[in-house]
């Protein structure tokens, strides 16, 4: 017999392991609160970790297939297209609107609850232009849909969401979850907010990258965050296979317990990881300040680097105006000390009405977690 679609479980699952939860949900709230710690230390977040914030929106993009790398979305931002492909140029115009999408949610969380027709408004966000028709940007579907490789009928699908029948009746049940108070553990609740979300796949496309905005959102809106900069997708993308292989199981055995552990598992190392790498930005602009303003002897030093770190590829007018040095003549120096210097490299010299085009190397490897300049 073929596959059927699948008729959800009711939420919370049933028959939950705690004590055997026990030390997950310890580490991986331990983890959470270490880490905010560290967010509420900094003066400016949305400055040094912006860069992060862009490479989760090119990594969540990535797990289904974008190719377009973080440096290619700087470029692209700076206005350097070295004649990129036209399909890196979608890829760039999605995980532009994934930004649009976590920046417009973080402001509206202020007032709103993470509600259905919340999470409309971002998925509007997200799909607005971008490729493939039929995707009904801030509409839940009306169709059947299935997962697959591409182009496999539904015959031969890995897995069939539920009937568009009855989505509406399991996605309150599901938004009555998610505002729930009283259980017992956010992250617990969590991890099964996600992959419910995923299990109803509401939306014709999509699907993966809401559920996944929603992690930093829920830990924010439950307070477990002072600000929604709490990212999955670099670990979820590293270790797609059991990603989708815990998601597959939920459905094909009944294991939540299977998932939940490796949802808290998933967030004791992103956490780490993302430990890491906020310290060294943070060290980075610390020692950066310093020589910035040896190298330059400028009351814009500060302003300079900040405008780096906003945009760690950037042109010459954009670097007047993010930082706000009031005349060019002044800036066109500080930028001449600070290519000498090797602080910041030439990317693309400017000609006629080009503008030259500077990056921070050292910001960007630490945020790739590699070499890449
Ligand atoms: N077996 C499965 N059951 C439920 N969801 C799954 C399964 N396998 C993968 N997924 C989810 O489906 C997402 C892909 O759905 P899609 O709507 O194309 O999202 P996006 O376009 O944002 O990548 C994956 O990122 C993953 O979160
Ligand atoms: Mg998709």
């Amino acid at each position: 017999m073929s596959k059927q679609p699948f008729i959800p479980h009711e939420l919370p699952p049933e028959k939950l392991n705690w004590q055997a939860l026990v030390p997950f949900i310890g580490q991986a709230n331990a983890a959470i609160a270490r880490y905010d710690g560290l967010l509420q230390s900094l003066i400016n977040p949305n400055v040094l970790l912006s860069p992060i914030t862009t490479n989760e929106a090119v990594l969540s993009s990535r797990i289904e297939g974008t190719q377009a790398s973080l440096g290619e979305v700087l470029e692209h931002d700076a206005g350097l297209d070295n004649d990129k492909s036209p399909a890196i140029n979608e890829d760039i115009k999605e995980i532009g609107n994934y930004r649009m999408a976590l920046s417009m949610a973080e402001a509206e969380l202020k007032h709103r609850q993470l509600s259905l027709n919340f999470i409309k408004s971002l998925h509007a966000i997200l799909m607005d232009s971008v490729r493939g028709q039929n995707k009904q940007p801030g509409k839940f579907r009306n169709e059947q849909n299935w997962i697959g490789k591409k182009g496999t009928p539904i015959e031969s699908a890995r897995f069939i969401p539920p009937s568009p029948l009855i989505l509406q009746e399991h996605l309150e049940a599901w938004e009555t979850f998610i505002l729930r108070e009283d259980y017992h553990d956010p992250l617990v609740q969590l991890a099964i907010i996600h992959a419910q979300f995923e299990i109803l796949h509401p939306f014709m496309d999509g699907n993966g990258r809401i559920g996944r905005l929603l992690i930093p959102l829920f830990l924010y809106a439950k307070k477990c965050l002072s600000r929604p900069m709490f990212y999955l997708s670099e670990y979820l993308e590293t270790h797609r296979e059991r990603y989708y292989d815990g998601l597959l199981s939920i459905t094909e055995e009944n294991n939540w317990q299977g998932w939940i552990e490796y949802f808290l598992q998933a967030v004791v190392q992103q956490s780490d990881t993302n430990m890491h790498k906020a310290k060294g930005i943070l060290t980075l602009y610390e020692t950066l300040k310093d020589s910035f303003i040896s190298t330059t002897h400028s009351q814009f030093a500060v302003p300079a680097l900040d405008a780096f770190f906003k945009k760690p590829i950037i042109n010459t007018a954009d670097f007047i105006q993010v930082s706000g040095i009031p005349n060019k003549v002044t800036a066109s120096e500080l930028l001449r000390k600070l290519t000498k210097s090797n602080h910041i490299k030439v990317l693309r010299q400017g000609s006629g009405r080009r503008p030259t085009i500077y990056a921070l190397p050292d910001l960007l490897n630490i945020t790739e977690g590699k070499k890449i300049l």
